[in-house]
């Protein structure tokens, strides 16, 4: 998995190339690599293990080439392994997932090919060669029939050095054109500030550069008919400013992205979705990580005012057997994660109706969608998802009072959510409460967070962070199901982090309380009401106030900034954790 690019530039292309490479980066940096294809059809390669900064350095020549960010699944990460594979008068760079990797493994090998790296991309490039007889595109279309599983590749060959040959499918592929320079990219925005034009590429297509003209074609070498290039919105992915982290700098931004989304949530057009909101039979949600989060979130509320909904990670959407009648939101801050667009794609082919909640406007999500809320929360770079969560919560509370009008009456809460921007920026006020709690914890092997009804989903979201760029085993739980287990892990100087934003579960939580300090556990209490003192605890983070169905929003900021506090003081990069990738593009 990765990030492919190919550039035809007559000037700078290598640098082109790297730079697209390094607004890739967050879907992979396990290695980078590059190759360029002179005019003579020769190729100059530099790949090594690591980020693309371990691929900087004196440009390498040519003005066609292709590059890879990696995010290891077949093989460790290493300089062999990395992109681009090698074969013959060939060279690749692949994003997506080999299915029948063993059969064809076997099969290239009892044919006498030899294998350099342990990926089931060298494997492509090894296909390719064997069905060349002159003819470049027919055998990377001969090729890509072979293939079970997804993929997005952009292929050079030695004969062919005016030309990039790409295909897709199942991974995301775009064009874009600009600043002197043709494009193809596994993604939009690593295409932002450098395309002022882009056109995405549909299942199945092949994208072909040649000569300074780019074409788009089915696998018969046909042309595809009607692909218009739209300029490019959005805006170039950020660098955080002086010694800030991505991540600091994102959960800084908290408040100006909300505002972002309300700006957002006004333009909306949601009336293709009054008729399938009023007749819907269940309202289904599903998401990955964070974005799940946020869909849980969701299916608590319009559960709670009466709703049938149920909520699935997207990897599980099997279970949701959505179909006619039922309404599917698929939440994805970027719009290209796998599992979620496998979810949707099933549930629009068996009729339901399909609403998308993303960052990313052009995003495959979005296209594939019925209808779309956007978060307009500008470019999320740290690999934790912190400012999107917010703003997918308040699209989705917007959602949910569009769907409870439609059905009988808008909540009263609905008007409150014009203050979150404002009520985001005072939960910064606990920030150098929640330093010191990090201070402390810093040592912790293991911690748990706890919350009742809607907090648990906050909790499960605190504790995906600190597991995520801190390395500290953490599990969100009900408060309630502490005493059914978890609780045998509670010993002298165990953190906990409870969080409180229900007056009517105040009581319930002290009994947790009382449970983990009994045991010599140490309770962190997050909570906006003064009654909640009741609670035996040894820290108090204050929570800013608003409606308790909104409260999610506001409760989950401090802890974030907590895993990213125990990331640092642990001394770990907190926007980019070891093994993950910001965008994982693999099922
Ligand atoms: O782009 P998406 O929202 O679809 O990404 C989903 C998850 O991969 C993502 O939220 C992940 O869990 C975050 N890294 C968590 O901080």
């Amino acid at each position: 998995m990765g990030g492919i690019v190919g550039c035809f530039a007559r000037d700078g292309c290598f640098e082109r190339l790297f730079s697209a490479l390094n607004r890739l980066e967050y879907r992979g940096y396990d290695s980078a690599g590059i190759a360029l294809l002179s005019g003579e059809g020769a190729f100059s390669v530099r790949k090594k293990k690591g980020g693309v900064a371990a691929i900087a350095g004196e440009p390498l020549a040519g003005s066609v080439g292709i590059g890879h960010t990696r995010w290891a699944t077949h093989g460790a990460p290493s300089d062999v392994n990395a992109h681009p594979h090698l074969c013959g008068k060939f060279a690749l760079v692949h994003n997506g997932v080999v299915e029948n990797d063993a059969a064809l493994r076997a099969e290239l090998a009892a044919a006498g090919e030899r294998f350099l790296s342990e990926t089931d991309s060298e494997l492509i490039v090894h296909l390719i060669a064997r069905a060349y007889a002159g003819d470049f595109f027919a055998a990377v279309s001969a090729a890509c029939a072979r293939i079970e599983g997804s993929y997005a590749v952009a292929v050079l060959c030695a004969d062919h050095p005016d030309t990039i040959v790409c295909a897709r499918r199942g991974s995301p592929l775009v064009a874009g054109a600009g600043g002197g320079a043709l494009y193809v990219c596994s993604d939009i925005p690593a295409l932002c500030g450098s395309a002022a034009y882009i056109c995405p590429a549909e299942e199945g297509e092949f994208v072909v550069i040649r000569a300074g003209e780019i074409g788009f074609f089915r696998a018969d070498g046909s042309p595809v008919p009607g692909k218009v290039f739209t300029r490019v919105r959005g805006a170039a992915r950020p660098h955080a400013v002086g010694a800030k982290t991505h991540m600091e700098a994102e959960i800084a931004e908290v408040p100006a992205a909300l505002a972002g989304t309300l700006a957002s949530l006004k333009e909306a057009d949601l009336s293709a979705c009054r008729a399938p909101f009023r007749a819907a039979r269940r309202v289904l949600a599903v998401g990955c990580g964070t974005a799940y989060h946020a869909a849980l979130s969701f299916c608590g509320l319009l559960a709670a005012e009466g709703v049938p909904s149920l909520c699935r990670p997207a990897s599980e959407a099997a279970a949701l057997a959505a179909g006619e009648g039922d309404v599917l939101v698929a939440v994805s801050q970027s719009g290209e994660t796998a599992d979620t667009l496998a979810a949707a794609r099933a549930a629009r082919a068996r009729g339901a109706f399909l609403l998308a909640v993303t960052n990313v406007e052009q995003s495959s999500l979005a296209s594939l969608a019925q209808a779309a809320l956007f978060l307009r929360a500008g470019p999320e770079v740290a690999v934790a998802a912190t400012k999107s969560y917010n703003c997918q919560l308040l699209c989705l509370y917007f959602l949910a009072a569009r769907l409870l009008a439609a059905r009988s009456t808008a909540p009263a809460w609905e008007q409150s959510l014009a203050a979150l921007p404002a009520l985001a920026r005072r939960a910064f006020d606990s920030f150098s409460a929640v330093s010191a709690l990090a201070a402390a914890w810093q040592d912790a092997r293991g911690m748990y967070f706890l919350g009742r009804g809607q907090d648990a989903v906050t909790a499960r979201e605190g504790a995906l962070k600190v597991k995520e760029i801190a390395y500290i085993f953490a599990e969100g739980l009900p408060a309630g199901e502490l005493k059914h287990g978890p609780l045998a892990l509670v010993e002298e100087g165990f953190p906990v982090a409870l969080i409180c934003t229900s007056r009517a579960l105040i009581r319930k939580c002290a009994t947790a309380a009382a449970e983990v300090s009994a045991r010599g556990g140490r309770v962190a209490l997050f909570s906006q009401y003064g009654e909640a003192l009741a609670i035996p605890a040894a820290f108090r983070i204050r929570l800013p106030a608003a409606p308790e169905p909104l409260m999610p929003a506001l409760a989950v900021i401090p802890l974030p900034h907590l895993a990213c506090r125990l990331a640092l003081l642990r001394g770990h990069d907190p926007d980019r954790p070891r093994n993950l990738a910001k965008s994982v593009t693999v099922e």
